[in-house]
């Protein structure tokens, strides 16, 4: 039995022989991780939001005063950039893209219309949708933290123009209402794929989930040697 493991294998995957089957998906290092973005992404929309428009200035109340939610936003980004970007280290190469994903996409939307899933490419530990809210994500992270720094004039005042500026508003603006979009998909996909929430909770999916789900991933773990009582 081969040892070595395919590239989108985590450290701690493992299929556990009990009754019923688990195998264990996410270490508490990525839950907490993963949890510190979500917290952070929230209270940046909140703050976001509360500057965006007045109609939005209510959620400022969340920070005590739109002083302290001007002054906590970017810090908050800059906490939401090392946080993300565990995530990105710890998965990216799980998220490059395989053979089958093309043909999972190009099947999916019958799926989505009540089309049975069994019609659609084994995949691996990630599906395709999954790679696409990665990457878009770890783009659009960049792009909110460049178009940030250009407008924290505390700090960076003097590297920018005040046209420049303009156009950062502009991009910060438009790149944070397609990041509520994209989190809005993945919640979405999160909810509809039942038995998923518990791998970023719990730490683990039953082994139905993973056959139904991510098969190749399952069969890596099991002819990979990855099994434990
Ligand atoms: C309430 C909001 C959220 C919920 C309920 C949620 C839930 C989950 C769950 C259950 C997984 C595991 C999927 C699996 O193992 O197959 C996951 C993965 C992930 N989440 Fe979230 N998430 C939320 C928000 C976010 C946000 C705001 C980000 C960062 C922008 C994020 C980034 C990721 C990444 C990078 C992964 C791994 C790759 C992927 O599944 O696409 N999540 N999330």
């Amino acid at each position: 039995m081969t040892t070595t493991s395919p590239y989108d294998v985590q450290p701690g995957d493992r299929v556990h022989r009990r009754d019923p089957v688990v195998v264990d998906r996410h270490s508490s290092f990525v839950r907490v991780n993963h949890w510190t973005t979500v917290i952070t992404m929230l209270l940046l929309w909140a703050s976001g939001f509360a500057l965006f428009h007045p109609s939005l200035y209510f959620l400022a109340g969340l920070f005590g005063s739109g002083e302290n939610a001007r002054e906590w936003h970017p810090w908050l980004g800059l906490v939401l950039f090392v946080a993300f970007y565990g995530l990105f280290f710890r998965f990216w190469r799980a998220c490059l893209f395989a053979g089958e994903d093309s043909r999972w996409l190009a099947g999916l939307p019958k799926v989505m219309a009540g089309g049975d899933e069994e019609r659609l490419p084994e995949v691996g530990r990630f599906n395709a949708g999954q790679k696409m809210f990665f990457w878009i994500m770890a783009i659009m992270v960049i792009i909110m933290l460049v178009t940030g720094l250009a407008m924290w004039d505390q700090y960076f005042y003097d590297y920018t123009t005040i046209e420049q500026k303009r156009i950062m508003v502009l991009i910060h603006s438009v790149v944070a209402v397609l990041v509520v979009c994209g989190v809005i998909v993945h919640v979405s996909m999160v909810i509809w794929e039942r038995g998923t929430l518990q791998a970023m909770t719990r730490g683990y999916v039953t082994g139905g989930w993973a056959w139904k789900h991510h098969r190749k991933w399952l069969r890596e773990l099991v002819t990979g040697g990855r099994v434990g009582p």
